[in-house]
């Protein structure tokens, strides 16, 4: 994971930075030595963290409060860094929705179709093609092993984050001579705040362990150049190999589905 700077550039942007992952992919990269650009919406935590990592490693941070359902978010943040040029790029925010499809608002799937496909594209648009012609760069696309088959209960949810790893692997075979490296990373459960606050519960003793977002963070950063897309965690890859290779399609979506039902004590 070391040499990512002088790989890639001077500065980094994570979309998503207030907590959790985010963070935890702010803190890694500030700690390479990149300057970073801090995105989310709430500005007391962005502000604490950006503290934080000028004063550990003495880049310099930068907060953009910006909310990324917006429609017009992506322009938000052209504005906001003028003519400062983006060479790591980091889209870790998603919304998402758990229960039943039809017992939320429509207004909730959109938003989240909005946050996790919609602003992304029109991020990576504009920065990707900015990166191009520097023939530099380098992103990552926050997907999930929701996103790996049907996922009853988190249907649009696992849906959008399908598309994350599709959108970016087809991107990586574009641009992969072209100097930027782009990379989906498939995380399982994480101990971020966000997960915790669903309060999942236990669903059997094989289930695997939740990663720190540290951990994941250290692994997509030695993976970022080497793969379009991969699975975080070794017992995640092992239950993504029993489900994806050795159960049928049906069984791993029924799989999913009961999982998610007992996890959140769904009654439907
Ligand atoms: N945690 C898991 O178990 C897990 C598993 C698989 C995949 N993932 C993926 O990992 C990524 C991080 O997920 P997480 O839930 O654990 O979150 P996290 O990294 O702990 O935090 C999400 C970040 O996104 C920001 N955010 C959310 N909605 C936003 C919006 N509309 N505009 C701007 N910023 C927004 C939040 O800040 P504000 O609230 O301040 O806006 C926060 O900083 C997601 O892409 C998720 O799909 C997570």
């Amino acid at each position: 994971m070391n040499g990512l700077k002088e790989k890639y550039g001077h500065t980094a942007m994570i979309a998503g930075a207030s907590e959790g992952l985010g963070a935890a992919y702010a803190t890694a990269l500030a700690k390479q030595g990149f300057d970073v650009v801090l995105i989310a919406r709430r500005v007391e935590p962005l502000n604490e963290l950006a503290d934080k990592l000028r004063n550990a490693y003495k880049v310099q941070s930068t907060v953009i409060a910006c909310d990324l359902a917006d429609k017009d978010a992506t322009e938000q943040i052209k504005l906001a860094l003028g003519e400062r040029p983006i060479d790591f790029l980091v889209y870790n925010a998603c919304v998402s929705y758990i229960g039943p499809f039809l017992e939320t608002e429509i207004e909730t799937h959109l938003r989240i179709a909005e946050v996790n496909m919609i602003t992304p594209m029109k991020i990576l648009y504009h920065f990707g093609a900015e990166m191009l012609k520097r023939r530099r760069g380098a992103i990552v696309m926050m997907a999930s092993m929701a996103g790996l088959q049907g996922s009853g209960y988190l249907s649009t949810y696992g849906a959008t984050k399908a598309f994350d790893r599709i959108f970016a692997e087809g991107l990586w075979y574009e641009w992969k001579n072209k100097g930027v490296d782009i990379i989906a990373c498939c995380a399982g459960a994480t101990a971020t705040p966000n997960y915790l606050n669903t309060n999942p519960k236990k669903t059997s003793i094989f289930e695997p362990k939740a990663q720190t977002p540290e951990e994941v963070v250290v692994e997509c950063l030695t993976k970022i150049g080497q793969t379009p897309s991969y699975i975080s965690g070794r017992s995640n890859r092992f239950a993504s190999f029993l489900m994806q290779k050795l159960f049928s399609r049906k069984a791993a979506v029924n799989m999913m589905g009961d999982t998610t039902k007992k996890m959140y004590d769904i009654k439907y």
